[in-house]
C-alpha cells in the first residue's frame, strides 16, 4: 500500500472518529466519509432486521453471536499487529505514527495525563470562540505569506504567529510592549495586527544587527530599548514610559514575552508595573524547556492531568514511554524525574533565563506558586495548535498533552482550503502552548 493510500485512508479513519463535530463549516471530503459509514451500517442492521429477508428474530441471537466473534477476532488481529508496529519504529517514522492514530486515536488513552490548566479565580473565559479562531486563520494566512523573515529558526513559528496576530487585533490595545526581539518577527507580527499602535521593544541585540546578514524586521513606530540601550522588563521605569505615552488605563496596554525568563517572575513584574493582559509565547509542558512556565507551575494533583508518578511500573510510565516514541517533546518517567522523585518544574527545577539559572525547588514551594499565580488569574487561556498533526506532520508536542487543534485531523479538505497545505511543514514546529493571561491583584 502506498504511503498517500494510507495517509487517505487515516484521514478516513480519524473523520469518522470526529464525526459529529465536522460539519460546521462544511468540509465535504470528511463529511462524505461519515455519510459513507452511516450508510453501510444502517443497510446491515436493515437487513437483518427487514421482514422479507427470511432472517427472523429466531435468527437474530445466533447471527448476532457469529457476527461478535468475527469482530473479537479482528480486533485480536489488529491490536497485536499494533503492539508490534509501535516496538518497532523509530521516533520520526511518520507511517507508523499515522497508524498509531489510526488504531489508537489521538487522546482516547492519555486520560490519566490529559491536559494540565491554571484555573482563573473566578472561572472566567475569553470571549473568542473557535469560529472567530477559524475567520481568523483565513484573515490571517494571506498575511502570514508575505511575512519578510521566511525561516525564523529560534523564534515563532506558524501557530503562534496566528495566536499573537489574533488576540493583538482583538483585545485592540493601545500600546503594544514586547520582551525579546530576536530578528523581529513578532515585531512584524503585532504591526500587522495593530497598524497604528505603538509597540515599545525590549532585546539584548536590537534586530538592525541581523540585517547585515539577512532579512530582519525593524519597525518605524517602536522604541527600542535594545543594543546598549537594552532595559530588561523588571528593570524598566514603567509608570514613567506609560505617562510618556499618554496611558492612564493600564487594561489598554499588551504585554508580550518571548525572552526564555522564569514566568513567576515576569508575572510579578507584570503585576507590579499594573498591567493586566499578558501573552507568554513559550508556555512549557512539566519536564520540557529552558524557563518555569504557567503549564509547569499549575501541574498539580488536583487539576486533571497533573500530579505525577515517578514510579516506574506506574501506568504513567508505561503510556509516557509509548508516547516517548511518537513526539519528540513528550518525555518518558526517566526525563521527568529527577532525583528523589521530583517531577514538577523540570526534574524539581524552576528554570530560568535560557536555562542558565536553575534552582532546586521543593513540592511545597511548588506547589505555593500555583496557589500565587491562581490567586492573580482572571482568564488563562492556552492557544490550541493551529491543526492536527496528521496534516502538519509535526512531532514535537504530544497531541494528547494539548488542547484540541482549530482545524482538527481529519479535516484536511478545510485545511487546503485555509491554504495551509501551501505553507512549510517546518512552520507548523514551534507550538509549545502559547498562553494568554488576564491578571489582577487578589
Ligand atoms: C526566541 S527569541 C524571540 C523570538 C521572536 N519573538 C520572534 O518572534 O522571532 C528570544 C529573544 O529573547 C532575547 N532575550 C534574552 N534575554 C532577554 C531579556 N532579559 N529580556 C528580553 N529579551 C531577552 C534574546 O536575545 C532573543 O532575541
Amino acid at each position: 500500500m502506498s504511503s498517500t493510500t494510507k495517509k487517505k485512508m487515516l484521514e478516513r479513519v480519524l473523520s469518522l472518529r470526529r464525526g459529529a463535530q465536522i460539519n460546521e463549516d462544511g468540509d465535504e471530503e470528511a463529511d462524505e466519509s461519515k455519510t459513507k459509514h452511516i450508510s453501510l451500517a444502517m443497510r446491515a442492521t436493515q437487513y437483518f432486521t427487514r421482514p422479507g429477508t427470511g432472517i427472523t428474530v429466531g435468527y437474530l441471537w445466533p447471527s448476532l453471536f457469529i457476527t461478535l466473534v468475527v469482530l473479537s477476532l479482528v480486533s485480536l488481529f489488529i491490536h497485536s499487529r499494533d503492539l508490534v508496529c509501535v516496538s518497532s519504529v523509530s521516533s520520526f517514522d511518520l507511517n507508523s505514527r499515522l497508524r498509531f492514530f489510526g488504531l489508537d486515536g489521538l487522546d482516547s488513552d492519555f486520560g490519566s495525563l490529559g491536559v494540565p490548566w491554571c484555573r482563573s479565580k473566578h472561572g472566567k473565559t475569553v470571549e473568542w470562540t473557535s469560529k472567530d479562531l477559524l475567520k481568523g486563520l483565513e484573515d490571517f494566512i494571506p498575511i502570514y505569506e508575505t511575512r519578510p523573515i521566511k525561516n525564523n529558526m529560534f523564534g515563532m513559528g506558524f501557530d503562534h504567529s496566528f495566536g499573537l496576530w489574533f488576540m493583538a487585533q482583538w483585545l485592540q490595545p493601545d500600546l503594544m510592549i514586547e520582551s525579546g526581539a530576536f530578528k523581529g518577527h513578532s515585531t512584524w507580527v503585532l504591526r500587522q495586527a495593530r497598524p497604528d499602535t505603538p509597540i515599545v521593544s525590549l532585546s539584548p541585540r536590537h534586530p538592525e544587527k541581523y540585517l547585515k546578514k539577512g532579512p530582519a524586521y525593524v519597525d518605524g513606530n517602536c522604541t527600542y530599548f535594545a543594543g546598549k540601550d537594552f532595559v530588561d522588563f523588571g528593570s524598566l521605569d514603567w509608570a514613567k514610559l506609560m505617562s510618556k505615552y499618554g496611558i492612564t488605563d493600564l487594561s489598554k496596554v499588551l504585554v508580550f514575552f518571548d525572552d526564555h525568563q522564569n514566568e513567576l517572575k515576569r508575572l510579578k513584574q507584570a503585576l507590579k508595573a499594573g498591567f493586566k493582559h499578558l501573552i507568554f509565547e513559550d508556555n512549557y509542558d512539566t519536564g520540557t524547556g529552558d524557563h518555569y512556565s504557567f503549564r509547569q507551575i499549575c501541574d498539580q494533583f488536583y487539576i486533571r492531568g497533573g500530579g505525577h508518578s515517578c514510579f516506574k511500573d506506574s501506568d504513567e510510565a508505561r503510556l509516557r514511554s509509548r508516547r516517548r516514541k511518537f513526539w519528540d517533546k513528550a518525555v518518558d518517567i526517566e526525563e521527568l524525574c529527577g532525583p528523589g522523585e521530583t517531577w514538577w518544574g523540570v526534574k524539581g527545577e524552576m528554570r530560568d533565563d535560557f536555562n542558565h539559572s536553575n534552582k532546586k525547588i521543593t513540592y511545597t514551594q511548588h506547589f505555593e506558586n500555583s496557589r500565587f499565580v491562581e490567586s492573580v488569574l482572571d482568564v488563562y487561556w492556552e492557544l490550541p495548535p493551529v491543526a492536527g498533526p496528521s496534516l502538519t506532520h509535526q512531532s514535537r508536542y504530544d497531541p494528547a498533552r494539548v488542547t484540541s487543534p482549530i482545524v482538527e485531523d481529519g479535516r484536511f479538505g478545510l485545511f487546503r482550503r485555509l491554504g495551509l497545505s501551501n505553507l512549510d511543514n517546518s512552520v507548523f514546529n514551534g507550538y509549545t502552548q502559547m498562553v494568554y493571561l488576564q491578571i489582577s491583584e487578589s
